[in-house]
């Protein structure tokens, strides 16, 4: 196809043209089982009614005055996030990037230090402070200089990452499941260490939840589920069940770095993104809903242990909740592409990692016909090759 856009993305040879729950319907009529969520954002399904209600309604009140104005609409869902976090202030942005950008900005800020540590294989977002924290060369490639004073401790070494987090650092930013990393979780000893390290040395602890965040891994935010105590916390993707909008999430001792002038963005945080999250965290809320991921998610994990087991080509299958990854001894794009024949779609995480971040909502039916073609494909796959 000719295109006048940036070839920025490796498409896919599928063009979207409708979605509704777990399925996607491309421009040539064909129906896919979605086990990617629009990249883990649209974790309530698609269309939503209750979200695609409370857009629409706000859709014809306005969309957008500024942030001059007062917002009720920030006030309420800064309400609702602070109840579900314990955490007391939040800026609101668009984008993942955007809201770590907010996170590393206010930490240098608050702390009057420079150092920032992440780790190795991380993933935290394009923009320049975002990617500068993101531990993976590719990603930072023909962008130099690259801003300074940010470091990579080896993830899940403790060993190690005990010599980066000094006096000098102002945070560490860190992903409880390292999501385009790999599907890697976070070892319980390591980020519980992680934490009582930063605060013995008095930096802050950002957890990175834009990809692990709104029960994907079965709690709200992960870090509740590793019993971890962060003074900021960002979260995106599926903030707005793929509306556009994004939060970073701090302390109260904080705001006073915050202060008028010092940071902030045009569009964010504007009543249709506003609508989109106040109703999305509702549906989130819905009592069921997170012990129904973790069914889920046993389910899913049994199916696939159970079959990758005499698989020549799967060497683990690895992950927390509805976030799985599936590790191969070989490019997974291969066998993405017999899933797109099969009719279901997942993502890659690396070269060699296939990811599945189905809705929330998905039935176990459903999910269970979408694991069967993960493990058609990858049986088919492994046989063409002998
Ligand atoms: C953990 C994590 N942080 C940050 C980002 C960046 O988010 P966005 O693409 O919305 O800027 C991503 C996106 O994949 C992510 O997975």
């Amino acid at each position: 196809m000719s295109t006048r856009l940036f070839p920025t993305y490796k498409r896919w040879d599928l063009t979207f043209e409708s979605a509704s729950g777990d399925t996607i319907t491309t421009a040539d009529g064909r129906e896919f089982i979605d086990l990617m969520s629009g990249i883990g954002t649209v974790n309530m399904g698609h269309n939503h009614p209750e979200i695609v209600d409370a857009v629409e309604k706000q859709l014809h009140r306005g969309w957008h005055g500024s942030n001059f104005f007062q917002y009720k609409q920030q006030e309420e869902v800064a309400t609702q996030l602070t109840t579900m976090t314990g955490l007391q202030r939040v800026f609101f942005a668009n984008s993942g990037t955007e809201a770590n950008e907010a996170a590393i900005k206010l930490a240098r800020k608050a702390t009057g230090r420079e150092e920032i540590v992440s780790f190795t294989q991380s993933f935290h977002g394009r923009t320049y402070g975002s990617m500068a924290a993101t531990g993976q060369t590719k990603i930072h490639e023909g962008y130099a200089p690259l801003p300074g004073g940010f470091t990579y401790a080896p993830y899940n070494d403790y060993a190690q990452t005990e010599k980066y987090i000094t006096s000098d650092t102002a945070a560490v930013i860190v992903e409880t499941i390292q999501g385009e990393g790999g599907v890697i979780p976070g070892a319980q000893a390591f980020l519980e260490k992680v934490e009582a390290l930063a605060k013995a040395h008095g930096a802050l602890l950002i957890i990175d939840e834009i990809q692990t965040g709104m029960g994907r891994t079965g709690e709200r935010f992960s870090y509740q589920k590793f019993g971890l105590d962060p003074d900021m916390v960002t979260v995106a993707k599926g903030l707005g069940n793929g509306f556009p909008v994004a939060a970073m999430m701090g302390r109260e001792d904080l705001q006073p770095y915050f202060g008028p002038g010092s940071h902030g963005t045009t569009l964010g945080g504007n009543p249709l993104a506003m609508a989109a999250v106040h109703a999305t965290l509702h549906v989130l809320n819905t009592p069921g809903l997170l012990s129904e991921v973790e069914a889920k998610s046993k389910q899913a994990f049994q199916h696939l242990r159970n079959q990758c087991e005499a698989s020549d080509i799967v060497t683990e299958v690895r992950g927390n909740g509805l976030m799985i990854g599936i590790a191969c001894e070989e490019p997974v794009a291969p066998i993405l592409t017999k899933m797109q024949e099969k009719g279901a779609v997942a993502l890659p995480a690396g070269e060699k990692v296939i990811r599945l971040l189905p809705p929330l909502t998905i039935s176990e039916e459903r999910l269970a016909q979408g694991l069967d073609i993960v493990m058609e494909a990858i049986k088919e796959t492994a046989k063409t090759k002998s």
